[in-house]
């Protein structure tokens, strides 16, 4: 894949070798992304970061991380403060936020959507999530999450059996994650859902067309047993028709410190997109096992500054002049991020 240029819409544009490559310049951001070291390669440029749609993470790391590379940040966080309320077109939006910016991150509610504004766009778009679709930046995070997760267990992603759980039939997270996955070989998938929020059946099929075994549950306790990971995911009640029916499926698949030494292996591990959703009537993933070794929520966060910064580098085509006008960095700094 050549990133020079080139938008981020669906993890279906990858390959093996470009999601390695995506990794690799992820591992050469973290001296910059820790604040051990400084570079102003981007300076100068400006990323359009769009979302019409509510994102804290998604929205902040994307900016911190074209910050982090020297570039400054143009925000647009509110559909109501935007000419799109007014009956703009996506085209016009497009036509208009790329003549300001050098590179644009969009989030929006439709299916599709970041794809028909990109096409529109003069310059490369990444899909920040569009609706119930695809978010592949947040899939390469998760993925280089569970690459370096598993490498310090001695184990790997091809072989390695995962147990997804929620509402798999609206979480972009997990859509774009197992489309990812099929890249790789051997995987066992275990899908814990409702049946009525189950994974999408042609996601399910190509899984098991590409060689991958996908057993399918409503059974929380039997199918986290034997996983090298588990996926948690929130209800998505935003995308369903009235909170009484999101309301039905909360709370149904609950992970806390008992449950995971019952049924989990002693090293598996916990993963969530977040947000996780706290609230008494759902905590899908409890609080006592925030300090559990094994919760690896937080490093995925901050590891999703080091894949969008290798995405900016990539698609700006500067991976390789970081360093040139690298420095150190003079102001004082607490060592925060676990290794
Ligand atoms: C997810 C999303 O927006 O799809 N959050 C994120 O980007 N990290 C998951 C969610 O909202 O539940």
């Amino acid at each position: 894949m050549n990133f020079r240029g080139s938008h981020i819409l669906s993890v279906k544009q990858f390959d093996r070798d470009s999601v390695e490559q995506v990794f690799q310049v992820a591992d050469g951001m973290e001296p910059y992304a820790h604040r051990l070291r400084m570079t102003k390669v981007l300076d100068g440029a400006i990323l359009g970061n769009m979302f019409f749609e509510p994102s804290t993470r998604t929205r902040v790391s994307f900016g911190c991380a074209f910050n982090l590379l020297g570039g400054d940040v143009r925000e647009t966080t509110d559909v109501k403060s935007s000419s799109i309320t007014k009956g703009e077109s996506l085209y016009d939006t497009a036509r208009v936020i790329s003549g300001y910016s050098d590179v644009i991150v969009m989030r929006h509610p439709q299916p599709g959507s970041v794809a028909e504004f990109a096409k529109a766009s003069r310059v490369p778009v990444v899909n920040g999530g569009d609706g119930p679709n695809e978010h592949p930046s947040q899939a390469l995070l998760d993925l280089y999450t569970i690459k370096k997760e598993l490498h310090s267990n001695s184990r790997s992603i091809d072989g390695m059996r995962i147990a997804m759980v929620g509402d798999l039939k609206h979480g972009r997270t997990v859509h774009s994650l197992s489309q990812l996955l099929l890249l790789y070989k051997n995987i066992h998938f275990t899908l814990i859902s409702p049946t009525e929020l189950r994974m999408p059946e042609s996601i399910v099929s190509n899984l098991q067309a590409a060689g991958h075994e996908v057993t399918e549950t409503e059974e929380m306790e039997r199918g986290l047993q034997d996983n090298d990971t588990v996926y948690l995911t929130r209800i998505q009640e935003e995308r369903f028709d009235s909170k009484l029916e999101a309301d039905i499926y909360r709370g149904r698949f609950r992970l806390d410190q008992a449950i995971y030494t019952r049924h989990c292996q002693p090293n598996t591990v916990i993963m969530h997109p977040l947000p996780r959703d706290s609230r008494a009537d759902a905590n899908e993933l409890d609080n006592d096992l925030n300090q559990h070794p094994s919760l690896a929520i937080f490093r995925q966060t901050d590891n999703g500054v080091l894949v969008r910064m290798a995405l900016f580098a990539l698609i700006l085509d500067v991976a390789d002049k970081i360093e040139d006008t690298a420095s150190e960095v003079s102001w004082y700094t607490e060592s925060r991020f676990e290794e």
